[in-house]
C-alpha cells in the first residue's frame, strides 16, 4: 500500500511539474502523448485504489460535479474596478493628483497589462485550491470553485507556509481558444460570443464543469491577499512571489521611476499588441508601495492609487464593395465581405468576415453600404453594424452552387450553415488537410496552407490519406521545397503515427467530434472498430454524448468514402487502439451515500471523491433510498432522519474500511 501511495504522489507531482511548465511557462518538456500516458497512469492507481487519490490531484480537475445552482460569496475585501485614463493629459492628471496626495514622498508605480477577461478570486488554505469566486457586484460574486479547478495554469497547490491566502487575477480565453470555439459554435448553429471576454464569461459562469474543461481558459493573477490586505510591502514583490509560487503572472510588466515610463510602457504595448496571444484593453498603473496605497486610499467605487489607460477601440468606417464565398472543412460557405481597404491602427484591412447568411441580415447589410468594421488581433476583423446605407445597394444572396467546385448547395433545417455537399470539393479537401495537420490534431509541422494549396492543385493529395504516401522525391518536385524541409516533412508526417486514438478519431473530421468527445468515445470503446461497428443506442451510452453527436459518427461510418479513408489510415500505421478505459463500477457500485458533520480527518470534498471514485453515488439528502451515512462532529438532524429510516451509519474509519475491503 505504501508503495502505492509513494508511486501515486510521485506521479502527482510530475504531472504538476508538466502542467506548470506547459500551461504556466509555455516551455513543456515531454510531449503530450507522455503527459497523457502519465496522466492515464495516475488515473489508473487512483480509480483502483481510491484511498490514495486527493482532491488536488491533477487527475480531478474535471472530476467535479455540475453545480446545482448560483451560489453567492461575499469577497474578503471589495473587488474595485478602476478609474479610466483615455488619453496622455488625464494619466498625467492622476499622476498629479498621486504626487500631491503623497506630499512630495518619492513613489514608483507597476504598469501591467489590461487583460481583457473576467476578474476572479481563488482561495488556498494549507497550500491547497479551495475555492474561486468571480467578481459580481464587486462586493459579492459567485462561486465557481469546481469550473476554475480545470484551468489549467492555476495551480492546485502551492508550496507555502501561509495558511490561507486568495489570489486575484483575470481569467481570459485566448484568441486561438475564442476562435475555435466559435467555429465549433457556427457548425452547431450556435450564436457566437461577440469577443473572447464574453466566451471566458461565458465559460466560467456555466454549471456544467466539463463545459469549462472544453473551452481552455487561462488565469493571470495580478494580487495577492492575506486575510483580505496585500500579501506584500510592494505590489512588485506580490507579483515575483505570485510567480515563484507557480501562478500564471503576465511577464510584460514595468517596474517604472516615474509618468514618463509608464506613458512609454503604454505606447510601447499599443504598438505591439497583436504580439500577445490574448486580448488587451490598455494598460494597469498602480502605485507600488502598499504603505503608499493605504495613504491613497479609495473613492466610492475605485482606488485612487491605480488607473486603467484605455486603449481607443480598434474601429474604422468603410464600404462593402462585394460579398464572397469562401467553402471551409465541412462545405459550410462563410460569406466574406471586400471592402474598400481602410486603416485601422496601422494594418490595411480589406475583409471581413460575415459568418453566415442569417448574420447579414442581423446586420441588415447590404452591398454598397458604409459599415463600422473592428480589429482585434489575430480574429478576422468584424463588421459590427452598418453606418450608413449605400446610394446604391445590393442583396446578398447565398449561391445555389458552390464557388469552387460547382457541387450543390444545401441549407439545412436548424442550421445556420449552407454547405457544399460534394465530398470531392477542392476546397473541402484542402481545409480537412490542415485540420488533420493542426496543432492540437494530428500535429504535424510544416504541412499549412501554402504547401497543402500545391498538394491538392497538382493532384499529388487526393484523400487526406494521401498524406501518408508522400515521399522526400514527391515533396521535392513543388515550388520553394529544398530536400531538407521536404526530409523534415517526411519525418513529422511519419511522427504524427504515434498519436493516440483520440486524435485520429478528431483528424476524421466527424461533425461534432471534438477533443473531448473523442476522449470520451477512446475511452468508452476502447478502439476505432468498436466506435465504428456500435449502434446509434450504444453510442449514446458514452458520457456526455447525446443523440444529435451519435447520430451523427453513427452515419460517418456508414459512408464507404469516410470507411476506406479510415481503412487506409490503418494500413498507414495509426493508433487504432486505445488501452485507457475508464474503470467502470467499484466496490460502491449502486450504493448511495449522504455525508454529515465534520469527518475527522477528510474534507466533505474528499470523502464524496473517495466514495465516487468507488463507484458510489453522493447525494444531499437521507430518504429509504440511502443505504450509508457516514457522520463525523455535529451530524445534525441527517443523523436521527437516518436512524428513523434505519439507514446504516459509519464514522469515517468504517468507511475507509469499506473502501479497504473493495
Ligand atoms: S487591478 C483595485 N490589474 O480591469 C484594482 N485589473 O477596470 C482592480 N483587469 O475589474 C483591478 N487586467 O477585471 C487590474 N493587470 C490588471 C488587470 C485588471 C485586467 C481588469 C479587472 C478589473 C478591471 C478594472
Amino acid at each position: 500500500m505504501k508503495e502505492i501511495t509513494a508511486q501515486a504522489e510521485k506521479l502527482r507531482e510530475d504531472l504538476r511539474r508538466h502542467e506548470y511548465l506547459y500551461y504556466v511557462l509555455d516551455q513543456p518538456e515531454i510531449s503530450d502523448a507522455d503527459y497523457d500516458t502519465l496522466m492515464r497512469k495516475l488515473q489508473q492507481i487512483e480509480s483502483q485504489h481510491p484511498e490514495v487519490a486527493t482532491p488536488d490531484s491533477p487527475t480531478q480537475r474535471v472530476g467535479g460535479k455540475p453545480r446545482e445552482g448560483f451560489v453567492k460569496v461575499r469577497h474578503s475585501a471589495p473587488m474595485l474596478s478602476l478609474d479610466n485614463a483615455l488619453n496622455e493629459g488625464e494619466l498625467r492628471d492622476f499622476d498629479r493628483r498621486v504626487r500631491d496626495l503623497l506630499g512630495g514622498a518619492p513613489y514608483r508605480y507597476v504598469a501591467e497589462l489590461k487583460m481583457d477577461g473576467l476578474s476572479m478570486a481563488a482561495h488556498y488554505r494549507d497550500g491547497r485550491f479551495e475555492q474561486a469566486v468571480t467578481r459580481g457586484d464587486g462586493v459579492v460574486g459567485e462561486e465557481v470553485t469546481e469550473n476554475a479547478r480545470t484551468i489549467r495554469s492555476l495551480p492546485l497547490r502551492v508550496k507555502t507556509s501561509l495558511a490561507a491566502f486568495e489570489v486575484r487575477g483575470e481569467t481570459v480565453m485566448n484568441r486561438r481558444a475564442f476562435e475555435r470555439l466559435n467555429a465549433e459554435r457556427d457548425e452547431r448553429g450556435l450564436s457566437r460570443f461577440a469577443n473572447p471576454r464574453n466566451a471566458a464569461a461565458g465559460s466560467l459562469r456555466v454549471l456544467e464543469p466539463q463545459i469549462t474543461a472544453s473551452r481552455r481558459l487561462d488565469f493571470y493573477t495580478y494580487f495577492m491577499l492575506a486575510g483580505g490586505r496585500p500579501a506584500c510591502e510592494t505590489h512588485w514583490q506580490a507579483l515575483e512571489e505570485l510567480t515563484r509560487l507557480g501562478f500564471k503572472v503576465n511577464p510584460h510588466r514595468k517596474l517604472c521611476r516615474n509618468v514618463e515610463e509608464a506613458l512609454a510602457f503604454c505606447a510601447e504595448w499599443e504598438a505591439r499588441r497583436d504580439e500577445l496571444p490574448f486580448e488587451i484593453d490598455g494598460v494597469v498603473i498602480k502605485v507600488d508601495s502598499v504603505e503608499q496605497q493605504r495613504a491613497l486610499a479609495f473613492t466610492a467605487k475605485a482606488p485612487r492609487w491605480a488607473i486603467a489607460y484605455k486603449y481607443p477601440a480598434r474601429q474604422a468606417v468603410t464600404t462593402v464593395e462585394g460579398i464572397e464565398v469562401q467553402v471551409g472543412r465541412t462545405g459550410a460557405l462563410t460569406p466574406v465581405a471586400r471592402l474598400k481597404p481602410v486603416e485601422v491602427s496601422g494594418v490595411t484591412v480589406s475583409r471581413a468576415t460575415l459568418h453566415n447568411e442569417d448574420e447579414i441580415a442581423r446586420l441588415g447589410l447590404q452591398v454598397g453600404d458604409d459599415v463600422v468594421i473592428e480589429r482585434s488581433g489575430d480574429v478576422i476583423p468584424k463588421v459590427v453594424r452598418v453606418h450608413a446605407l449605400g446610394s446604391y445597394r445590393k442583396q446578398f444572396q447565398m449561391p445555389g452552387k458552390c464557388p469552387v467546385c460547382g457541387g450543390n448547395v444545401v441549407r439545412e433545417e436548424g442550421e445556420a450553415a449552407s454547405r457544399c455537399i460534394n465530398t470531392n470539393c477542392s476546397a473541402r479537401l484542402k481545409e480537412s488537410i490542415l485540420h488533420f495537420s493542426s496543432r492540437g490534431v494530428m500535429n504535424i509541422d510544416g504541412l499549412g496552407e501554402a504547401l497543402v494549396d500545391q498538394l491538392v492543385d497538382r493532384g499529388l493529395v487526393e484523400s487526406v490519406a494521401d498524406i501518408y504516401d508522400l515521399t522526400t522525391e514527391k515533396l521535392m518536385t513543388l515550388e520553394r521545397m529544398g530536400p531538407k524541409s521536404a526530409a523534415n516533412l517526411v519525418r513529422n508526417i511519419e511522427r504524427s503515427k504515434k498519436n493516440p486514438l483520440p486524435r485520429v478519431l478528431s483528424s476524421l473530421g466527424i461533425r461534432f467530434v471534438g477533443e473531448r468527445t473523442a476522449e470520451l468515445l477512446a475511452e468508452e470503446f476502447g478502439g476505432m472498430d468498436a466506435i465504428a461497428t456500435a449502434g446509434l443506442e450504444d453510442l449514446q451510452k458514452a458520457q456526455e454524448v447525446g443523440p444529435k453527436v451519435a447520430e451523427s459518427v453513427f452515419q460517418f461510418f456508414r459512408e464507404p468514402r469516410n470507411r476506406e479513408l479510415v481503412d487506409r489510415l490503418r494500413a498507414a500505421g495509426l493508433q487504432f487502439e486505445y488501452q485507457y478505459r475508464r474503470p467502470k463500477g467499484g466496490p460502491f457500485e449502486g450504493l448511495i451515500f449522504v455525508l454529515t458533520g465534520a469527518l475527522p480527518n477528510l474534507s466533505r470534498e474528499e470523502a464524496k471523491r473517495m466514495i465516487e471514485g468507488a463507484g458510489g453515488k453522493v447525494t444531499g439528502s437521507i430518504s429509504k433510498n440511502t443505504n450509508y451515512l457516514v457522520a463525523g462532529e455535529d451530524p445534525g438532524a441527517k443523523l436521527a432522519k437516518a436512524r428513523q429510516l434505519g439507514v446504516q451509519i459509519l464514522n469515517e474509519a468504517q468507511l475507509m474500511e469499506l473502501l479497504k475491503i473493495g
